[in-house]
C-alpha cells in the first residue's frame, strides 16, 4: 500500500572497468526487463577506473542497446565508491578484475551482496563478461546477450526475495 519510496526498492549497481560498455548495457537491460515486469528497482552502473567519468556510453554500446529497443544515451560514467556498498543491495561485477577491485574497496560496514553478473545465469557461474571495447561490433551483440541473461537471472533472484 502507498507510494513506493526509493528505499523500498531493491537496488542494483553494475560495475565494469570503464563504465562505458558493459555496465551501462547491463543497467539498460535490467531497467528494461524490470519495467516490462512491472517491478520497481533502483539500477545504476559505475566503473572501477576514472577515465570516462561524465561521458556517455561508447557509441557501439548505445547502438547495440538501441537495436534491442533500449535507450542508454542518457547515462553518464562515474567511478564506484566505498559508499556504494551501503547504498545498493547488489553490487555486480562484470569480470574477475572488477570483482577483485571491488573486494578491496568494500568497507567493513558494506551491506551489499557482491557477485559476478554471470553467477546469475544457469551454467555460467564464475564466468566473466568479456570486454568488447577493443573488438568489433559483433562483440557488442555478445555482450548484450550476456548482460540480458544476467539481468534476467538477477530479476528472478530479486522477485524471489
Ligand atoms: P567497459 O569497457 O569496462 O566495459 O566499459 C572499457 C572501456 C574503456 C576502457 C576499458 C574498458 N579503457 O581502457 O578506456
Amino acid at each position: 500500500m502507498g507510494v513506493a519510496l526509493p528505499s523500498d526498492r531493491a537496488a542494483v549497481l553494475f560495475v565494469c572497468l570503464g563504465n562505458i560498455c558493459r555496465s551501462p548495457m547491463a543497467e539498460g537491460a535490467l531497467r528494461h526487463l524490470a519495467g516490462e515486469a512491472g517491478i520497481a528497482l533502483r539500477v545504476d552502473s559505475a566503473g572501477t577506473g576514472d577515465w570516462h567519468v561524465g561521458e556517455p556510453p561508447d557509441r557501439r554500446a548505445q547502438a547495440t542497446a538501441r537495436r534491442h529497443g533500449v535507450d542508454i544515451s542518457g547515462l553518464r560514467g562515474r567511478q564506484v565508491t566505498a559508499a556504494d556498498f551501503r547504498r545498493f543491495d547488489h553490487v555486480v561485477a562484470l569480470d574477475h578484475a572488477n570483482l577483485g577491485n571491488l573486494r578491496a574497496l568494500r568497507p567493513a560496514d558494506g551491506t551489499a551482496r557482491l557477485s559476478l553478473l554471470l553467477d546469475h545465469v544457469a551454467g555460467r557461474a564464475g564466468q566473466a563478461v568479456a570486454d568488447p571495447y577493443y573488438g568489433g561490433d559483433a562483440g557488442f551483440e555478445t555482450t548484450w546477450a550476456e548482460v540480458t541473461a544476467g539481468a534476467a537471472g538477477l530479476l528472478d533472484l530479486i522477485r524471489r526475495g
